[in-house]
């Protein structure tokens, strides 16, 4: 904006007759200007990124990447095989935690209020008889925006440790915190996506011993 600015102060100074039309498309351009750039501005709020987003199409995608990698070299006691292992799988898992460490530090980062979608944006199962709403989703997050943030940044945390693990290619150290990724995201989403859930997650633990939102 200022160059634009500069540009036509310097072609009214230099204003031959022949040129004089020239100012006076810059005096009419810079206001044209001025208003796009409010526009602009004006636009934000929409454009932001919705904690849907950032889960749908960075957080989920980049935990299948991880998720594939321990898969592949999964021992019987499911750890992870470190004879299997070849050096550019061990490249692979560090990239792999890496991408879902920034796509968590994103999700950490969201700026505030925290939106859950965009207006007309329906989330997973929302439709099922048993599904949540965005609505009570929204909600949640509202009530303690600060424990989104929270979760997030312990996911974050846990892909550093992962990652740093596989630069050194200390499979016991990855294969237990690929072991624990899955109830790092259980653990948001039983506290913001679905905690009408809890009841029957616990009952299924207390009567089985088995923990399904692990
Ligand atoms: C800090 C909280 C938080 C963490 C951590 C988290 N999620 Fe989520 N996730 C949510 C919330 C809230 C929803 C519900 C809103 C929605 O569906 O977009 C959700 C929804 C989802 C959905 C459904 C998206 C849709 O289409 O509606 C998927 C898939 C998902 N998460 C995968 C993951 C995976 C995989 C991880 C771990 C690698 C994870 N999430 C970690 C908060 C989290």
């Amino acid at each position: 904006m200022d160059r634009a600015i500069f540009r036509c102060a310097t072609a009214r100074n230099n204003a031959a007759p022949t040129r004089r039309w020239r100012s006076a498309l810059c005096w009419l351009a810079v206001p044209a200007l001025l208003l796009a750039g409010c526009s602009k501005k004006s636009e934000q709020p929409s454009k932001k990124a919705t904690l849907h987003e950032v889960m749908k199409d960075e957080v989920d995608p980049r935990g299948d990447d991880v998720w594939a990698v321990g898969n592949k070299h999964m021992t019987e006691d499911a750890g992870l095989n470190g004879g299997s292992m070849t050096d550019a799988d061990w490249k692979q898992l560090a990239g792999a935690a890496t991408n879902l460490q920034q796509a968590a530090l994103e999700l950490a980062g969201l700026p505030d209020p925290i939106v859950v979608v965009k207006p007309g944006t329906k989330i997973a199962f929302e439709d099922a008889d048993w599904g949540d709403s965005a609505k009570s989703v929204q909600h949640n997050v509202d009530q303690d925006p600060q424990g989104v943030r929270d979760l997030a940044n312990a996911l974050a945390q846990h892909m550093a440790d992962l990652a740093a693990a596989a630069n050194k290619h200390d499979a016991a150290t990855a294969g237990q915190l690929i072991n624990d990724l899955d109830g790092i995201c259980e653990s948001c989403h039983v506290k913001y996506w679905y905690p009408s859930q809890r009841g029957l997650i616990n009952s299924i633990k207390k009567n089985s011993g088995v923990d399904p939102s692990t």
